[in-house]
Parts: structure tokens; sequence; C-alpha cells
């Protein structure tokens, strides 16, 4: 399901026209600018001594979760020749981010689209490879902060929570459809809730009796009658797991993620840096594994004795795992605490070993 049919522009001027978005700038925005995570271990780890010296006056990077052009803009103020290309699908987001990019000019466009449209979104641009990426998982502080998105149980709100508003179903639409069992299984595998049985099994008790939860109101109120108000010792609200799961599965996030991870390959010049940030252990283990498939030698089963494949790493990993945010971030922006951002450097290497294609400049 695409996000629109979004794309292309240049800042200042550089966002698709979209009848949803009104040009819009900081200074009349009552909402505050989402705070970037890591924002130093991102840009150091996306701009630093680029494997191949003659791509470095010219990056090509894409920030997939473009949100508020935090990243973006720390991106283009480290690597004066780079260009940008910063996609996301929130027709809200765009207007705010490129009037933060306006002063890059030609070197940062903004593209509605999702990221798993990734390749597409490179071919109408004319890229053929890039030299970064980052992708911000998650939501950003203007979703959460305008009540009116549905993502926050903290406010009262339509139970809406899509990323793009004009695509798929709402949550309180999800609810509605789902068999108690499925829900269950949903509030288990995406929002690792203990008590997902329970939980679908008020909801369909809610709907059963003409009044399912159209607002994160009463889908948290719903919630905190199962698992209990405080919750036992837990600082996190009762309803922060379910939430999750509906914004997971509304959204399709797991989906997006794979679909970008498994388009990387293909569209990585040699020496490329991707970085990832993730918010939760559903988001960062498929991260974490795919970084290690690419950056392990080799890729024979586990039950053959020896290696037969002659495997060769086609990336580095360039955090030994995931780095944190540190303390002093954590008290600046409460938002990054469960932060873990992972990142490589691709070798330009196929899985068999072989050098990679020899990429254009695009
Ligand atoms: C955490 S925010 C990014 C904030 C950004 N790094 C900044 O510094 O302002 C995540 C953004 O990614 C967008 N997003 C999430 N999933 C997406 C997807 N599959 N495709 C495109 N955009 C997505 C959201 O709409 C949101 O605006």
């Amino acid at each position: 399901m695409a996000a629109g049919n979004g794309i292309v522009g240049r800042a200042p001027h550089g966002v698709e026209a979209s009848p949803e978005m009104s040009p819009t700038s900081f200074a009349e925005d009552p909402i505050d600018a989402h705070q970037p995570v890591m924002q130093a271990e991102v840009v150091r780890l996306l701009t630093s001594a680029p494997a191949d010296p003659r791509r470095a006056a010219r990056l090509r990077l894409v920030d997939a979760t473009l949100g508020d052009g935090g990243h973006a803009a720390a991106l283009l103020d480290a690597a004066p020749g780079a260009e940008l290309l910063g996609v996301d699908r929130d027709p809200q987001a765009l207007p705010r981010a490129a009037a933060r990019l306006a002063r890059f000019g030609e070197r940062a466009r903004c593209v509605r689209a999702r990221f798993s449209e990734l390749e597409e979104v490179l071919d109408r641009q004319g890229w053929q490879t890039i030299d970064g990426l980052v992708a911000d998982l998650g939501v950003s502080s203007l979703q959460l902060d305008l009540a009116a998105r549905g993502f926050s149980f903290r406010q009262a709100a339509p139970l809406d929570m899509r990323m793009d508003p004009s695509a798929g179903e709402s949550a309180a639409e999800l609810l509605q459809r789902l068999t108690e069992r499925e829900l269950g299984d949903l509030l288990r595998a995406f929002g690792e809730e203990p008590r997902a049985r329970a939980i679908a099994r008020a909801i369909e008790r809610a709907k059963s009796r003409g009044a399912p939860p159209l607002s994160t109101e009463e889908l948290r109120a719903i919630v905190a009658q199962v698992v209990g108000a405080g919750a036992g010792r837990s600082p996190r609200d009762p309803a922060t797991r379910t939430f999750q799961a509906l914004r997971v599965a509304v959204n399709e996030e797991l989906d997006e993620l794979e679909r970008l991870l498994a388009a990387l390959p293909r569209r990585l010049a040699p020496g490329a840096r991707v970085a990832i940030l993730a918010y939760h252990s559903l988001e960062d283990r498929p991260v974490k594994t795919c970084f290690r498939s690419w950056t392990a030698r080799c890729s024979c089963p586990p039950e053959l004795p020896r290696c037969v494949c002659g495997g060769t790493a086609r990336a580095l990993d360039l955090t030994r795992g995931a780095l944190r945010p540190g303390a002093d971030e954590v008290a600046r922006n409460p938002r990054s605490r469960s932060a873990r951002l992972r990142a490589v450097a691709w070798l330009g290497r196929t899985a068999d070993g072989s050098a990679g294609e020899s990429h254009g400049a695009g």
C-alpha cells in the first residue's frame, strides 16, 4: 500500500505538493521540534572517513525517517558536499522538515513515501546507489504531541495512530475488525504483552456491549481495568504495550523495516554507511539479525561441521553491537532512553563473497 504517490521536490520548496500540506514554519507551529536522538553519533557514523575519498565530495545520503529533519540538517551541516533525500510517510512532517532544510537549497529534497518504497524513490531521483542511510524508527514528537493523531495514551483523542492518516485502517477500525483471538495474538506479538488474552477478552466484551473503544481514553481505561492501574512495580503505564502493539500493526512497521533491509544491498555503494535507531526489541531484533548476517564471514548452516561457503563478510560492524545514549542525553531528552543505534559500513560484496557490482555515480 503506497503512501500517497509521493515524489519529489527540492527544499526550500522541495516537498511534493499535496493537498494535506500547508506551508508552515517552526515559528508558527505550536509543537516543539523533535530532538534528534544520538545525533552526534549518527553524524559521525555516516560522514566520517568515507571508504572512497572520490565519493566524499558528493555523498548521496538518505534519511529514511525524515520527521522534523533534525538528523538530516545535522548531516548536511557536517558534510558540506553531501546531497540528502529525506523520506517520510507522514504528510504533516514534510512541510516542517522542508522549512528546516530550506537553508540547504538544492542539497536537500523531501519525499512523501514509505521507506519500503526506497528503490522506487531512488529510481525516480535518478540515484542508482547511495553512500549512507539513516533510519530513526518509531514515532516523532510531532506525532506524539499532536493529540488528534491518537498515538499517545496521555492525550484524549480518537484512536487513530496512522503515520499516514490518508492510508489504511485506524487503530479503532483494526480493533473492530479483529476477533478476540487475533487481537490476543497481535498484542502478544507486537506488544510482548503478558496479559494479551485478558485484554483481548475485555475489548471483545466492550465490543459486544456495543461500546468498542473508539478513543485513547476508552482503550486505556479497559487496559487499566485488566492490568490494574498500578501494574505492580512497573513505572510504565499499563497501556504502554497495548498502544505499542496497535501502532506497530496499524503502520505495518515490522514489514516496512524488513523490506527496507532487504532493499539495501541492491542500492548501497561500496563504503556506504547504514545507521538505524530502534526503540524497542521488536524493531531492534531484525536490524541486529540483518547486520549480523551481513557482517558474518560464514553463512553455512550451524549444523555443518566446517565452513563450505568460503564466505566473506559483506559489511563491517561500526558499533560493535548497539550504542546507547549517554546519561546526559537521556536526562535532556527522556524519549531517547530506549534507543539502540547500530551501524555498518557496506563492503560492496555479494552474498557469495564476490566483489559487488561496480556502481556508477547513478
Ligand atoms: C523518530 S521520527 C524521526 C525524527 C527525525 N530523525 C528527526 O531528527 O527529526 C520517525 C519518523 O519516521 C516516519 N516513519 C516511520 N515509519 C516510516 C516508514 N515506514 N516510511 C516512511 N516514514 C516513516 C514517521 O512518520 C516519523 O516522522
